[in-house]
């Protein structure tokens, strides 16, 4: 076993190396060896600078994650800081990787810092609903004056070495791979020159320009437009003030008592499940680490709408050529334009550079003909959901497409297996679900049919994490996880405006428990056709689903945001929703139709009607193995469907409500509401009489 922190000397340096897998978080072997190190290092009359560098793929990642919650053994993280601080030689930060959090805390403690230039620094602390909480938000305004401070640290971004160097977090940048050498460089040229070693906190210069400033209203106030609800980011804010107001250590006690404050706030426990889950969704149940995946460098997709376009672009920013197929030229330069377009604004918002945009372009063809295709290790059908359109294009596929090619569908909530069954080659045929806008939504829902492969899972999975996307596996069966979620949600909020809400109204309840949008913004955003034509082919199916007031707004041409008007209205450019009072006539005129008196409907309706039905279905998709595990739910909706990620996801929340009070609720509904949407899941009863949460499972 190597030591997780060693002492070493290359002539004058002493040299202190944290190995600590998989990302040298500072759990407490870290902290009590890095102590002793220092100690060595201090005493050594052979070392006159020290340097501190890490084995493996990155510098110091964080505080250790895990050790949250429990109670924190001695050293701590701050004593340890602390220390480097105060040692009386001069101390050198080597970074490469990533500096994260309580690491680039560490490194603040260290008198000199190196990246190299491939590395990332940032202290993404409120990305897990706390604040640095070993003196990052006392040091790094000493460093950097108040906005670049206020900014890395309400928003947790990482910034690049170059960056880093310009801001004065870093003292140098180096090229290459190696953070040993390069680190050893500059200690030896600090030894040379005698350096003196220079402590964050005594420096004052960067704190006069911003005192009394009106940064942190600013700040404050943009905190509340974008990070609404959530708790952590105005602490940190408020952190990043006691610098300025405060002296070095009374600023130290303030940071110490609203990071307190974080850690005991529900909102942290959401998150770190968040992070931890995020982790845990690409363990898939069943599949070992080591099955096999196949070579994907040629992608093909089928239809060149909405969602073709957006999965297209997210394998042309991966580097991979996609050939999409469209069958008429129309169609094909209308899709292609609007790819161009998404491109050429993010190219003018910064985000990639002009050049970019040609690359990617260059790797997306267009053609009218599926031989095109012959050369594809991968298909994406992407046309409306139609299953004898998605047959006869399966059919096709399993014509052209070369022996090992993966046949995927981007349905929604049609059957994997039912699709797979007009190939030869099930085995081949999986759902690769994503989440509209495609390019932009980290959910990719991989959907498993009966035959598909485990290769073909496995490479599905190690698609997502390639494209940037965050792949979660779920079993098939009508609109598989999200979906089948979604639409109960749907439905429930649809009957709740059938008996007297307002679109309005169940839309700010669910912004408010934390949704980017409610329920109606976002079938405008899908558009209103997307849902109208899955209820018409499950009627043509012969389901019973009743006549409703969205059919009507379908039937009428107001589509949602594409055609101006749906639920909402809209001006011309702007996505903003605006109550319409001809859809308030809309639905009066259908209640008259259907004999319905409207009622006065409390928020508190709303709330667990759209979500308590979300949940007892989630109990059920769980119980029939369509999710391995709640987690796996909390994901799909943190990622696909913007669920508040500091409410930890939808199964963890309803821990956090308690399950009995969720199973009184939902009897209650089902006696009063009715359908079989209000029968408690199976699994929900026994939960509740075992006295046990979904986290138990
Ligand atoms: N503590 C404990 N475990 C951690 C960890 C941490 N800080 N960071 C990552 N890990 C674990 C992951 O859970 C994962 O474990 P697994 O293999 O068992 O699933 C493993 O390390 C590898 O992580 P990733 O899969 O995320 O690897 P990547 O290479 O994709 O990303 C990373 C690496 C950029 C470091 C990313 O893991 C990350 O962002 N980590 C969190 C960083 C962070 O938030 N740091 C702040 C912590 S809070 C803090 O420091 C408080 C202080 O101010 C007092």
């Amino acid at each position: 076993m190597p030591q997780v922190v060693r002492y070493t000397r290359e002539d004058n340096i002493g040299v202190i190396t944290i190995d600590y897998p998989p990302v040298n978080a500072m759990g407490h072997p870290v902290r009590a060896g890095l102590m002793e190190a220092l100690q060595q290092g201090q005493g050594d009359v052979r070392a006159s600078v020290l340097l501190l560098v890490c084995e493996g793929r990155t510098f110091i990642a964080g505080a250790d994650i895990r050790e949250f919650g429990k109670p924190i053994q001695a050293p701590w993280l701050t004593e340890v800081v602390d220390a480097l601080e105060n040692t009386d030689k001069p101390v050198v930060a080597a970074i490469h990787g990533t500096a994260l959090g309580g690491g680039l805390e560490t490194a603040l403690g260290c008198h000199y810092r190196l990246a190299l230039a491939s590395a990332r620094l940032g202290l993404p602390e409120v990305k897990l609903g706390l604040l640095p909480g070993a003196g990052g938000t006392q040091r790094l305004p000493r460093l950097t004056g108040a906005e670049a401070a206020l900014d890395m640290i309400t928003t947790g971004r990482f910034v690049p070495a170059d960056e880093a160097l310009s801001l004065g977090i870093v003292d140098r940048v180096a090229e290459g791979t190696d953070p040993k050498a390069a680190g050893l460089a500059y200690a030896r040229e600090l030894a040379e020159q005698n350096a003196a070693v220079r402590r964050v906190r005594e420096r004052e210069d960067r704190l006069a320009g911003d005192r009394g400033s009106d940064i942190f209203a600013r700040f404050r106030a943009s905190v509340e437009k974008k990070a609404k609800g959530q708790f952590a980011p105005f602490r940190c804010v408020d952190a990043v003030e006691a610098a300025f107001t405060l002296p070095f250590e009374e600023g130290l006690k303030r940071e110490r008592e609203l990071f307190s404050q974080c850690m005991e706030s529900p909102q942290r426990a959401g998150l770190i499940h968040a992070f931890f889950a995020e982790r845990e969704v690409a363990k898939v149940k069943g599949l070992s680490r080591d099955t096999p995946v196949r070579d994907v460098q040629k992608v093909g997709i089928i239809g060149a709408g909405t969602m073709g376009g957006g999965i297209a672009m997210n394998f042309a920013n991966a580097g991979l050529p996609v050939t999409i197929v469209e069958v008429a030229q129309e169609a094909l330069d209308k899709g292609l334009g609007v790819i161009r377009r998404n491109y050429e604004n993010s190219a003018k918002k910064g985000r990639i550079s002009q050049q970019q945009v040609e690359e990617r372009m260059a790797l997306i063809h267009g053609s009218l003909s599926y031989e095109d295709l012959r050369e594809a290790d991968l298909v994406i059908e992407a046309v409306f959901e139609d299953m004898a359109i998605k047959k006869e294009i399966f059919g096709t596929l399993d014509k052209v497409c070369k022996p090992g090619a993966i046949l995927a569908s981007n349905t929604s909530t049609l059957d994997i297996d039912e699709i797979a069954s007009v190939t030869s080659r099930p085995e081949d045929v999986v759902g690769m679900h994503f989440f509209s806008p495609a390019n932009v939504m980290k959910l990719l829902e991989n959907v498993r049919g009966s035959a598909t492969s485990d290769e073909v899972k496995a490479t599905v999975m190690a698609l997502a994490k390639k494209i940037g996307k965050v792949g979660v596996m779920v079993g098939n069966c009508y609109g598989f996880v999200g979906n089948r979620m979604l639409h109960k949600r749907g439905a429930e909020a649809t009957a709740l405006v059938d008996e007297g809400a307002t679109p309005q109204q169940v839309d700010k309840v669910l912004t408010d428990l934390g949704y980017p949008m409610g329920q109606f913004a976002m079938s405008d955003l899908a558009g209103i056709d997307v849902g109208y034509r899955i209820r018409q082919e499950r009627r043509k199916a012969g389901e019973d689903i009743p006549p409703s007031w969205m059919d009507k707004l379908a039937e009428q041409g107001r589509l949602g945001q594409k055609t101006g008007a749906g639920v909402y209205r809209y001006e011309e450019g702007s996505r903003t929703p605006v109550p319409d009072p001809e859809v308030d006539r809309l639905i009066a005129e259908f209640r008259q139709e259907q004999g319905i008196t409207p009622r006065e409907i409390s928020d508190q309706e709303i709330l667990e009607r759209c979500m308590y039905v979300m949940i007892n279905e989630g109990a059920k998709i769980l119980e029939e193995g369509i999710a391995d595990r709640p987690l796996d739910i909390d994901i799909v909706w943190i990622y696909g469907y913007g669920f508040p990620a500091w409410r930890g996801g939808p199964m963890f929340w309803a821990d956090q409500i308690g399950l009995d009070r969720i199973l009184g609720t939902v009897k209650g509904y089902r006696d009063s509401v009715g359908g079989e949407q209000w029968q408690p899941a199976v699994l929900l009863e026994k939960l509740v009489a075992e006295g046990k949460g979904f986290a138990d499972l």
